[in-house]
């Protein structure tokens, strides 16, 4: 069964191909109203739930609208509304889900949740995020990349901040896609050594510097995040917005990049924090690709965990 749980422990040849279809179709739907059905009709008699442990807009909404191109049909279930946030086991949740839906996605906090339901469900699950991965989000920054700039393959990427979740599936892609990624922010906020271990086996430059200046240098995409995530204590607030502020992405550091360099935020973004509205704004800035392909992007993922 073709779960899609992570870009480490996805095929490279399979997540070319997602992308690829990702690519077709969206052309595919030029011209289309938002809300017209696809030529194509592969979700057809479908069912998928999508469960929120955690709040989201963009793989809420991007889930929802792609299953209905495809023919398919949603329901969006919240954590904290079934009886999964009573008590009831994960395990006992996917088998049950399994006897009424094809697909399951799933937002929630500790990976466990994810790889556990994988485990007991009899239908494909996808990772919507979790604390520690969001491989959604990066397929669609990499076929983001590829329409502005083409192959991502040995381009230099700069993730500048904090190396949370989003960043780890930078460096799953990094691995996997072929590109070289330097980490810039404070040491307490480096991404887990696994991660960067892991890309560095399979043939990525990983650097690590404390230098957003020095960092950036030949970059070809900026990325950055926000400083606080979903999981993570309200309370650390002033202690990461003083950490991390020298790794704020502003147009002083994106000109000490390439001059073509592409800016990336997966979103939410908190304005005037990690980057400025004049870089979100500015000609550099892709986000609201990156917002928009991640519908073209699952899509994809959600045919081949199906297999249609
Ligand atoms: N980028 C992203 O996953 O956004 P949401 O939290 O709105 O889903
Ligand atoms: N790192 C952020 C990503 C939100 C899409 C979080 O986990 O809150």
């Amino acid at each position: 069964m073709n779960h899609f749980l992570d870009i480490h422990t996805t095929d490279s040849a399979d997540l070319r191909n997602i992308i690829d279809s990702a690519h077709a179709s969206k052309a595919a739907r030029k011209g289309f109203t938002r809300g017209a059905p696809d030529k194509e009709q592969p979700l057809a008699d479908h069912m998928v739930a999508l469960i929120f442990e955690k709040p989201s807009t963009r793989t809420r909404v991007s889930f929802d609208v792609g299953v209905r191109q495809m023919g398919g049909q949603t329901m969006v279930l919240s954590g904290k509304e079934m009886q999964l946030g009573h008590g009831e086991t994960i395990a006992d949740t996917a088998r049950v889900l399994s006897r009424y839906v094809d697909l399951i996605m799933i937002r929630t906090f500790d990976e466990s949740v994810l790889t556990e339901m994988a485990e007991y469900a009899d239908v494909p699950v996808i990772n919507g995020l979790t604390d520690r991965t969001h491989p959604c989000q990066i397929m669609a920054d990499i076929q983001t990349f590829e329409e502005h700039r083409g192959s991502i393959k040995g381009k230099k990427v700069v993730w500048s901040g904090d190396g949370n979740n989003v960043c780890a599936s930078f460096l799953h892609a990094a691995g996997q896609f072929g590109f070289d990624l330097t980490f810039t922010g404070p040491q307490i906020l480096d991404p887990e050594q696994e991660f960067v271990d892991l890309a560095r086996s399979k043939g990525a430059t990983i650097e690590i510097s404390r230098d957003p200046f020095e960092a950036v240098k030949d970059a070809d995409l900026i990325v950055t995040d926000t400083w606080i995530s979903m999981h993570d204590a309200q309370s650390a607030r002033e202690r990461r917005h003083n950490l991390l502020r020298p790794y704020q992405v502003n147009d002083h550091l994106m000109s000490h990049a390439k001059p073509d360099a592409l800016f990336m935020h997966c979103l939410p973004a908190h304005r005037d924090e990690e980057a400025t509205s004049a870089v979100m704004d500015g000609p550099h800035s892709v986000v609201f690709d990156e917002a928009e392909n991640r519908l073209h992007a699952q899509k994809a993922i959600m045919r081949w965990c199906l297999d249609v």
